[in-house]
């Protein structure tokens, strides 16, 4: 199988994906990144493991959805058969979410449906949970909202400050997602309703 990683920023998930192909700990084939920062870091993560990228600048497209049909010519051009969301900061069309229904995958920093949207660390961080954590689950037309994959919850101390959070959290994102991507991958995920079964 090959799949693709979209990514729009730092690209740590990126990077753990890569470290985690090399060590054969996910045995599938990551052929294509696709970014739509000229800046993002993560372009240059995919440069240098030799993986090909394509950025697609949103300021090209007049709306969400010619975005997202340049994105799929090349997703199509490079026999992609799963897609992994890895810090996309952008808001997939219902025509993409179609075109590959059940084969979008997401990382989301929080223990979902708790704490939804882009500032999810934070705003936990804000509420002053005493546990938190990370959540794998596919894309749905709902943000946030698709079956759950794997979760993982990890505890929050009262020394903990935004950013040490931040970076517990990020090294568990980093061990979750490729176990994710691997069950995938091998065919081991199966629906039961909203229940995403592990065979
Ligand atoms: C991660 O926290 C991920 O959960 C969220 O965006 C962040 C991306 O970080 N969706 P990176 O670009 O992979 O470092």
């Amino acid at each position: 199988m090959n799949f693709a990683v979209f990514a729009s920023g730092h690209g740590s998930n990126l990077q753990a994906i890569i470290d985690a192909l090399k060590k054969k700990k996910i045995k599938t084939r990551l052929a294509l990144v696709v970014c739509d920062r000229k800046d993002a870091r993560a372009l240059q993560r995919a440069a240098k493991a030799k993986i090909p990228s394509v950025l697609i600048d949103p300021q090209s497209f007049p709306n969400r959805e010619l975005f997202d049909r340049e994105a799929v010519k090349h997703l199509e051009a490079a026999r992609i058969d799963f897609i992994v969301l890895a810090g996309f900061m952008r808001i997939l069309s219902p025509y993409f979410i179609k075109a590959y229904e059940g084969k979008i995958l997401n990382i989301h920093p929080s223990l979902l449906p708790a704490f939804k949207g882009a500032h999810a660390i934070r705003d936990a961080f804000a509420h002053a949970v005493k546990v938190t954590g990370v959540t794998v689950h596919f894309v749905t037309e709902e943000l946030d909202h698709g079956p759950i994959i794997l979760q993982e919850s990890l505890a929050v101390s009262s020394q903990d400050t935004l950013a040490s959070l931040e970076k517990k959290i990020h090294g568990l994102e980093h061990k979750l997602y490729p176990k994710a991507i691997d069950l995938f991958a091998r065919g081991r995920l199966s629906f039961a309703g909203r229940k995403v079964v592990i065979r």
